[in-house]
């Protein structure tokens, strides 16, 4: 048996930022943070922010400043009203040497976005909104999209996770936090491409038919994950889990399961 470190600790007893931290170094690194009920549900209301309490969502903007751009899908722009990232004032301190706040990266194939969210029209000059899109987009929204973002087309009819991390990283774009949504996880966990997941576990249970954390079809074999830490705050549990092999997850898709 190996104790995780540190385990159990209380989230007051730690230090946050040095508990999260990305890996030293010039290492390529996809850390997804999610929010899930005891029994699964990934939504209350259709939206994650019930599941949370304050220490989880003090940990999600910590994940935001500690991040060079933050992924998310489509489907999570829409249901959550997203825009740009403002960087929390606990945690500016973590963007020295760094642009003030990250970029939101969108991924889509249908580009059904409405341009003049604040997300497109209100992101500051250094963290302008990027779209990670594939060359199946319909013609006309990949081009009014370039007006307002820059545009990543990947290849695939999907957004192929390695080309989109591959564009990324050639932005400078290396530590990557992905916060969903479900769809997105699925593909992105499939191709072997998480290397961290931060889960917080909320004390409900809603019952329903809400969706998981991931949503797409089932693995082969399952990604294997080591748990780094667990921390609580009034019966949260703030879960680290780091891929045992990241890059080895076993993207062939098992037939005739899932959705
Ligand atoms: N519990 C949590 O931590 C958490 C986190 C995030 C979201 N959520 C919840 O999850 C729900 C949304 O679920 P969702 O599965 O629809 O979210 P999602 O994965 O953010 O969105 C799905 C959409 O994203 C795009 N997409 C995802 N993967 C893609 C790929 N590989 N290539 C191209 N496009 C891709 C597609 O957009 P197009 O249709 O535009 O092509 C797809 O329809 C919301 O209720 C949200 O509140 C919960």
């Amino acid at each position: 048996l190996r104790p995780a470190a540190p385990c159990l600790a209380s989230t007051g007893a730690v230090d946050l930022a040095s508990a999260y931290a990305f890996p030293e170094g010039d290492v390529l690194w996809m850390r997804a943070v999610f929010v899930s009920s005891v029994d699964g549900a990934a939504t209350l209301d259709g939206r994650s922010g019930g599941l949370g309490n304050r220490t989880d969502r003090r940990i999600f903007a910590l994940c935001r400043a500690l991040a060079d751009v933050v992924l998310v899908g489509a489907g999570t722009v829409r249901a959550e009203g997203y825009g740009p990232v403002r960087v929390a004032t606990e945690w500016r301190s973590l963007r020295e040497g760094r642009p003030p706040t990250p970029p939101i990266a969108v991924v889509s194939r249908q580009l059904d976005l409405d341009l003049s969210w604040p997300l497109f029209i209100a992101a500051p000059e250094h963290a302008r909104t990027i779209v990670v899109t594939t060359a199946s987009a319909p013609s006309d929204r990949l081009r009014a999209a370039s007006t307002v973002a820059d545009v990543i087309v990947a290849r695939g009819t999907l957004v192929d996770p390695a080309t989109a991390v591959a564009a990324l990283a050639e932005r400078g774009y290396r530590r990557l936090s992905c916060e969903g949504g479900p769809q997105l996880l699925a593909h992105f966990v499939a191709a072997g491409h998480l290397n961290e997941l931060c889960l917080t576990l909320s004390p409900v249970v809603v019952c329903g038919d809400a969706v998981r954390i991931t949503n797409g079809p089932g693995l082969t074999v399952p990604a294997s994950m080591r748990l780094a830490h667990v921390l609580t705050d009034e019966s949260y549990l703030f879960l680290r889990y780091v891929r045992e092999h990241p890059g080895l997850a076993a993207p062939a898709l098992a037939p005739g399961r899932g959705p």
